[in-house]
């Protein structure tokens, strides 16, 4: 991506791109944009310009969705846990509450229908909307297709907004790299053979309590939208084309009504002429960019790997992932509580996400889980492991000694 961004054919800034651009992205931009959901998101209705607004990162676009399709203390259910940053970016500014609504036991992406009920019934906050990330954050997998019309028939037949975030959605690694596997090679190919993954292969994978069905990625727009006026869309550039400091996100919607409300204060969170230009550069080669979504996809494989089969060797339960950056594992074993646990591996060295940072349920079976990111290199993820393995052992052999 630097070699692409840094080529003078794509990032020379001309006279032009010292001035204002259009607050929602340019045409070219949103056009692109467009092509390129249409090629990997398989949406039922082909996307437009018309139904794009570029702004910078999604984070800033949930808000401005809190303050376009939602009032100042109204509520949003999120099955949880769910990525901490959902409730900064929709509370902060535009005041709407995120609730959780807990997955059914043994399937962290499994929601039914009463679990839904009993949030909307309890809540003490007006409930207009459900908010979603697929693939999802920290559980680094999908929805099912069922599960996404759960929710949207829920939320239609209770007059409530869906907001899906698919920010990874084309860091689906396991599907994209089993697409595009070259002549002559096996899945096994692509992933890691260091020699630490050869002596670690035969160890096997502790299943996790909450493992459930895994699913192929369904992107909501490819679905038979039972409310397609009240169903949006986020995606960015942060994740999927590893561009997280150039700030640039989208929302995607069909209503005609709410993206022209977000073209008119959207002005609050337009990006930059000459970034505008860099991306319809990078997009138009679209060769390039479908190489790059590949290539990609293949790193993040063998990085799931490398991380997958040190766990199996340290026998860590995580739940078994297929997309995005992210791994939860379990850390029950250390016999310490969440906080505590957390405290001592900060002093270790080593900072990975604790449960709560995701609004996990206050009980035993959801709390003791960490959140790794393994989208880092490959020497930089072992040091942390080597870190992790030494708090856990000295606590375990603290267990014993006392
Ligand atoms: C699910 C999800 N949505 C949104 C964001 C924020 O994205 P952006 O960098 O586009 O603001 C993140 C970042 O971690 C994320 O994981």
């Amino acid at each position: 991506m630097l070699g692409k961004i840094n080529d003078p054919k794509v990032s020379t800034v001309t006279a032009e791109q010292l001035l204002y651009g259009p607050n929602p992205g340019s045409d070219r931009l949103r056009e692109e944009i467009a092509k390129l959901l249409n090629r990997h998101f398989n949406p039922k209705v082909l996307l437009s310009k018309e139904n794009i607004c570029v702004g910078n990162g999604c984070g800033p676009l949930l808000n401005l969705c809190g303050e376009v399709l939602f009032d100042h203390g109204d509520a949003v259910l999120v099955p949880g846990p769910y990525y901490g940053g959902f409730e900064a970016d929709i509370k902060y500014g535009s005041r709407v509450y995120t609730i959780p609504v807990p997955h059914c036991e043994g399937d962290c992406l499994k929601v039914d229908e009463a679990a839904l009920e009993k949030a909307l019934k309890n809540a003490n906050k007006p409930v207009k909307g459900i908010i979603i990330a697929n693939p999802n954050n920290p559980f680094g997998r999908c929805y099912s297709a069922e599960q996404l019309l759960l929710f949207c028939n829920f939320a239609k037949s209770h007059g409530l907004i869906v907001i899906c975030d698919e920010i990874y959605g084309l860091s689906t690694w396991k599907d994209i790299t089993e697409q595009h596997i070259e002549e002559g090679k096996t899945i096994e190919d692509y992933h890691c053979h260091c020699s630490s993954c050869q002596s670690y292969k035969d160890a096997p994978r502790i299943e996790s309590g909450m493992d459930g069905k895994q699913s192929k990625f369904t992107s909501i727009f490819s679905l038979d939208l039972p409310d397609p006026e009240n169903t949006h869309g986020l995606w960015g550039f942060s994740k999927d084309f590893c561009l997280n400091g150039l700030r640039i996100g989208v929302t995607i919607s069909y209503s005609k009504t709410v993206m022209a409300a977000m073209q008119k204060i959207c002005f609050l969170t337009c990006i930059p002429t000459n970034i505008d230009n860099i991306l319809v550069n990078i997009l138009s080669d679209q060769k390039w960019t479908d190489h790059f979504i590949i290539n990609n996809n293949r790193k993040l494989l063998k990085n799931y790997t490398h991380l997958t089969n040190s766990l199996n060797a340290h026998h860590i339960p995580y739940v078994q992932g297929d997309s995005g950056f992210f791994i939860y594992i379990d850390l029950h074993q250390a016999g310490l509580n969440e906080f505590d646990l957390w405290m001592k591996l900060l002093e270790g060295g080593i900072y990975i996400s604790p449960s709560q940072a995701f609004f996990s349920e206050d009980k035993e079976s959801e709390r003791n889980w960490f959140r790794i990111c393994f989208a880092v290199e490959q020497d930089e993820l072992d040091l942390s492991l080597d870190r992790i393995y030494k708090v856990i052992d000295t606590l375990k052999q603290k267990k014993i000694e006392i």
